[in-house]
């Protein structure tokens, strides 16, 4: 089926300093004061110097020709902010480098782990799709959760096992991939990079790994599938319509894929302050590119149609007699799925033991575990606290992807442990991706799955099967 032209993008990149966000929690970068030359104590390696800083600072005149409150550092310098510093401190120095802001690569080669594609792919993506990309829900806090329960486990590495050779492979729905790291849906790919959804198959074909196409692709099914040279799952949203949505699914069957994974965790809307924010912020002419009003994917749930120019799975259905859904999607909902395609059918969203039991006995084939990525409730729950509740859920009858987080070896090391068939990362690759295009994306790819091969060699487990939960305990 042909879709519409393809998208380029045309709009100047933006280049400017992007303020630190609480949504980036693994490498802080030090904040940026204009009084660079001043003696600023050495707060990487002296806790006390801290708040010697914030004395200096809040006795500054810098602060107040900035229009700063000093009020809340007199706080943090007071007694009443000792324990609000130690949290602080903890928090920003678990699992940080000594020097926190490393140069920027140059090639992706350079890359020692994916927050360096995050500094590149930063400068590189217009303001406002990086806010499209990077926002959460409210105050983006359970952005900062997913990253946090990772440190709820620890790692408990065995010795003296043959370690040689290691096997990371999985097998989903009789399809064998080498790494259980899944290419998640992310709508809109060529917001950050011209080659889109097609650098992203091209990479998930290069390293073999499962790939999952969101319904709000700017690459139509079947131009992935054919970039991928092998099956893509569909990621589904539904239509009001669903005349429309049956076809939707009637295509991408058509098309080839064996698989679709209907969202359910944006059903009651999504809150997303920072996407707003930075779209506010972005000085260029946004109506060349978006006519019909601001492009809001699966922020209602359900796919948004006002502006599906450069949405290629949203156009090119026969008007039929409508059959408008009434109200959001129910178990009936998934039933009528089901009954609708001869593809298996996943939920992707699914957080607790009681949903997991009821996706069992609706006949559905697998479940993504899924806050999606911080941006549907602002629950604070992270999906590795979820997932074992889920998998209790299932009695393991069928599969189950966590994602939510995952940036390490050792984060994808713990889900398996806990339980986890695979799991799904989304926006590192698109780092990747708007940092260098498909070579980006296949070396995040290459990246995670090198360090989780070597934690499973740290371990002592040489396939999947042998991680276990033993090799964890709670921190
Ligand atoms: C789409 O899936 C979104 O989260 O915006």
């Amino acid at each position: 089926m042909a879709g519409p032209p393809t998208y380029v993008l045309e709009c100047p990149t933006v280049r400017e300093r992007y303020p630190t966000h609480h949504y980036r929690t693994a490498r802080p970068r030090p904040l940026d004061f204009p009084g660079d030359a001043l003696p600023i104590p050495d707060m990487a390696t002296d806790p006390n110097s801290r708040r010697q800083f914030l004395a200096f600072l809040a006795g500054s005149p810098l602060l107040a020709a900035a229009g700063l409150d000093t009020d809340w550092l007199n706080t943090l310098t007071g007694s009443r902010g000792d324990a609000l510093l130690d949290a602080a401190d903890r928090v920003a120095t678990a699992g940080t480098h000594a020097v926190l802001q490393p140069p920027l690569i140059a090639n992706a080669a350079d890359a020692l782990d994916v927050f360096d594609f995050e500094a590149v792919a930063r400068q590189n993506i217009p303001v406002a799709h990086w806010g499209y990309l990077m926002t959460g829900t409210d105050d983006d806090g359970t952005i900062a959760a997913n990253r946090a329960g990772f440190d709820r486990w620890t790692l408990k590495p065995r010795r003296l096992i043959d370690v040689s050779r290691v096997d990371g492979s999985v097998s989903l729905f009789g399809a064998r991939y080498p790494s259980p790291i899944v290419v998640n849906p992310l709508g809109s790919q060529k917001a950050f990079h011209k080659d889109g959804e097609i650098a992203t198959a091209k990479a998930a074909r290069a390293k073999d790994h499962l790939m999952v196409l969101s319904t709000v692709a700017t690459t139509s099914i079947e131009d992935v599938i054919a970039a991928r040279s092998g099956p893509v799952w569909f990621q589904l949203y539904h239509q009001s319509d669903w005349s429309v949505t049956k076809q939707m699914v009637q295509r991408v069957e058509r098309a080839g894929a064996p698989a679709i994974a209907f969202t359910v965790d944006l059903l009651g809307g999504s809150n997303r302050e920072t996407m707003i924010r930075e779209a506010r912020r972005d000085t260029r002419d946004c109506k060349k590119c978006h006519l019909g009003g601001a492009p809001l994917p699966g922020v209602s749930g359900r796919v948004d149609d006002r502006d599906n120019r450069r949405k290629p799975n949203l156009v090119g259905y026969e008007k039929l007699p409508p059959q408008l859904e009434r109200g959001t999607p129910t178990w009936e909902f998934v039933d009528r799925l089901k009954q609708a395609t001869g593809m298996k059918v996943l939920l992707k969203g699914i957080v607790t033991e009681e949903d997991a039991a009821l996706a069992v006995e609706h006949g559905v084939d697998g479940l993504f575990v899924s806050n999606h990525g911080g941006r549907a409730e602002n629950s604070r729950r992270a999906t590795i606290v979820s997932l074992p509740e889920v998998v209790k859920g299932t009695g393991g009858r069928i599969p189950v992807i966590c994602d939510g987080g995952f940036r390490r070896g050792t984060d994808v090391f713990k889900a398996m442990a806990l339980g986890a068939t695979s799991v799904g990362i989304g926006r590192p690759y698109i780092w990747g991706l708007g940092a260098f295009g498909q070579e980006g994306v296949e070396a995040v790819l290459a990246i995670m799955r090198r360090e989780f091969e070597l934690t499973m060699k740290q371990s002592g487990a040489t396939t999947l099967s042998q991680i276990s939960a033993r090799h964890i305990a709670p921190a």
